[in-house]
């Protein structure tokens, strides 16, 4: 199995190379970004989606756009990167890894504020591939420390797309079903679809397929009578922003899912890297839900399936609160409840 033959984002000489997530699973095309424009509205539109990659692309995106400066001092260059940061900071609201990579890369700048531009322009640069390098390692990481609560021949129901497609490789909830199948582990996953703009359906379901993982995709209303009736040892989901009380936001249906698996004494875990902690945020309902466009409610891939000109409601995110959280697998361990405990140490402890 090569779980990282997938490459959703690269850097390019001239270009950032972005595997155009809205035609998977039907066409596989890269898109050539060439300038800020194209890079932020390629997040904006999903082609490249996940909380990570979208760290990742964004982390990209600044190097790349910084090179295009056409400052003539110092100043002007800073100038020119606080407007790149607003740009792609304005593309995806809920994922916090965003801000996070923005901040890193912004920060970097600073401390070497007095350098020339070019040298600048080479440390943004090595920073965002170090950014992705660092994303693969971190996965691979709560991949495996995520096994102490994966038994073999387990049955676990995921949702949303959270592997190599929504990373720069490996995956969060994805990446911990990777790393159980590398140790030898016979598991099988549910892919929930994720209404509406179907992730599972067509991007997890393409990645376990690519991978030969063993799965069956179900519509996200089936997940209920598949818990009831096939049962399930754990649902493992991803997150685009866990608050510093481990109230974490996912993809919408999450929610559901989480009350769902308490019912039915099925073990709830979030995948997520500890970048995607936001900890000035003390609770879920401080996270910034995206609204979409009610057309990706109203259509299906471009076929009409609901009465035009109707009322539509098309939040992208749901926050469960972290009663239903069993735990947060990261990179420095599964963390427990007491969450605003274990999350804190986990922000603030550099050994562990
Ligand atoms: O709108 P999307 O496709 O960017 O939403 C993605 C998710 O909700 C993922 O579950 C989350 O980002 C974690 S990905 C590793």
């Amino acid at each position: 199995m090569k779980a990282n033959s997938i490459q959703s984002i690269s850097w390019q000489e001239d270009h950032v190379r972005i595997l155009d997530q809205t035609k998977l699973p039907v066409q596989e095309v890269y898109l050539e970004c060439r300038d800020l424009e194209s890079i932020a509205a390629a997040i904006q539109r999903l082609s490249i989606r996940g909380a990570p990659a979208i760290g990742v692309a964004a982390a990209m995106g600044f190097a790349f756009a910084c090179r295009q400066s056409t400052a003539q001092n110092n100043d002007e260059f800073f100038r020119h990167l606080d407007q790149i940061y607003e740009r792609l900071l304005g593309t995806r609201p809920t994922a916090v890894n965003l801000r996070w990579a923005l901040e890193r890369m912004l920060s970097l700048a600073r401390q070497h504020s007095s350098a020339g531009i070019e040298v600048l322009q080479d440390i943004l640069k090595q920073e965002a591939l170090k950014i992705l390098n660092e994303d693969i390692e971190i996965n691979r990481r709560m991949g495996r420390l995520g096994q102490e609560v994966v038994p073999d021949q387990a049955t676990i129901i995921t949702i949303c797309n959270t592997g190599s497609l929504a990373t720069a490789g490996h995956g969060t909830a994805l990446g911990v079903i990777r790393s159980a199948v590398e140790q030898g582990k016979n598991v099988c996953v549910a892919a929930c679809e994720t209404r509406p703009l179907l992730q599972g359906a067509r991007l997890t379901a393409w990645e376990l397929k690519k991978d030969g993982i063993p799965f069956e995709l179900i519509t996200d209303g089936m997940a209920g009578h598949f818990m009831k009736t096939r049962g399930a040892d754990l649902v493992i989901a991803g997150s685009d922003r866990i608050a510093a009380n481990g109230d974490a936001a996912n993809k919408i249906g999450t929610y559901a899912l989480a009350i769902l698996a308490q019912e039915h004494g099925i073990p709830f875990y979030i995948a997520a890297p500890v970048s995607t902690i936001d900890g000035s945020t003390q609770s879920g309902d401080k996270i910034p839900i995206e609204e979409r466009s009610g057309e990706e409610v109203i259509s299906v891939r471009g076929t009409q399936i609901a009465p035009e000109s109707i009322k539509v409601w098309n939040p992208a995110f749901d926050v469960v609160p972290n009663k239903y959280i069993a735990g947060i697998m990261t990179e420095k361990g599964i963390l427990r409840p007491p969450f605003q405990e274990s999350i804190h140490k986990a922000l603030t402890d550099k050994n562990n």
